[in-house]
């Protein structure tokens, strides 16, 4: 058996080298798909079932009336991530509106592309990050309002993030925030934001990916009583925060020390985000939520 990786390809298990996108797929010439991201710990994927609803919601509100249904979806991420044989995972799953009917595209007309990728799990920051908080910018580029391109859809465009992304990276800093265009702070390129102000945890409310991740954050919030508040947020209430960290599947919970060359208060991490860090980490060693592979 090789050691090339299997991709899931419209009904078919393939080698890597031999899966194919058509170059006209609209996926690839629009960005014109959604997708979603898993992770696997220790042989068992977590929130698999939160995940596919939100992605359900992406292909709804897109109108990419699919190919597979909710079982074939599930059937293919967990197949994918064991032909892989896969403890530790970053599985993504993606569907494009395909190959066009001719070259005026009508976007009624569609054969939708649907791809599971599974690769080893990587952690968004090293260890030292992990430990000691990442540097964030705040970018001058705005997100999408939702009267644009509801930052709910997890759409395949990105440019925005990459270029967002790569103003921070070349600034020295480890990610960006962006702020909605009232001024308000939503998210980063792939994760969402918390603050905790005089014990309390603060995020943003709207303008936002709905991180599985945030909503785990928040459930773990309330099972160890610390008290939690979705509201708007401005740079200022980050600025004088006591305790920053992003959160996304890829990341778990991460320290952030700096944010716009303002030195974050108190220690990095700080209390509440190391309590929230290890029930995180907790939860899912404990298998709650994880369907096994
Ligand atoms: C823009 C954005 N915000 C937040 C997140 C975090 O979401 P989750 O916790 O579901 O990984 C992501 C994940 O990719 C993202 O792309």
């Amino acid at each position: 058996m090789s050691d090339e990786p299997i991709v899931f390809i419209n009904g078919e298990y393939l080698p890597l080298s031999a899966a194919r996108v058509s170059p006209v797929d609209q996926g690839f010439l629009l960005g014109d798909g959604v997708f979603d991201v898993v992770s696997a710990w220790k042989g068992r994927i977590f929130k698999l079932e939160a995940h596919l609803d939100r992605f359900f919601d992406s292909i709804q509100a897109a109108r990419l009336n699919h190919a597979m249904d909710r079982d074939a979806w599930k059937e293919a991420i967990i197949e994918t991530t064991r032909r892989n044989r896969l403890a530790d995972a970053s599985i993504r799953f993606i569907v494009t509106r395909g190959e066009p009917d001719g070259v005026v595209a009508d976007p009624r007309v569609f054969s939708p592309t649907c791809i599971v990728w599974a690769a080893p799990y990587v952690f968004l920051a090293d260890e030292e990050k992990r430990r000691g908080g990442i540097r964030l910018m705040i970018s001058a580029t705005r997100g999408f309002p939702a009267d644009t391109l509801d930052p709910r859809y997890k759409c395949l465009d990105r440019l925005h993030s990459q270029l967002i992304r790569l103003e921070a990276l070349e600034a020295g800093y480890d990610d960006a925030l962006w702020l909605d265009h009232s001024g308000h702070v939503s998210e980063s390129a792939a994760s969402n934001l918390f603050i905790v102000k005089k014990g309390v945890l603060y995020t943003p409310a709207a303008g936002i990916l709905r991180g599985i991740t945030r909503d785990t954050v928040l459930e773990l919030a309330s099972e160890l009583a610390i008290p939690w508040q979705e509201r708007k947020l401005s740079a200022f209430d980050v600025y004088v925060a006591d305790e920053v960290f992003t959160c996304s599947t890829a990341g778990g919970v991460l320290p952030v020390r700096e944010v716009a060359g303002r030195t974050i208060q108190g220690a990095t991490p700080g209390p509440i985000t190391r309590a929230l860090d290890s029930a995180y980490w907790e939860m899912r060693e404990a298998g709650r939520y994880g369907t096994v592979l």
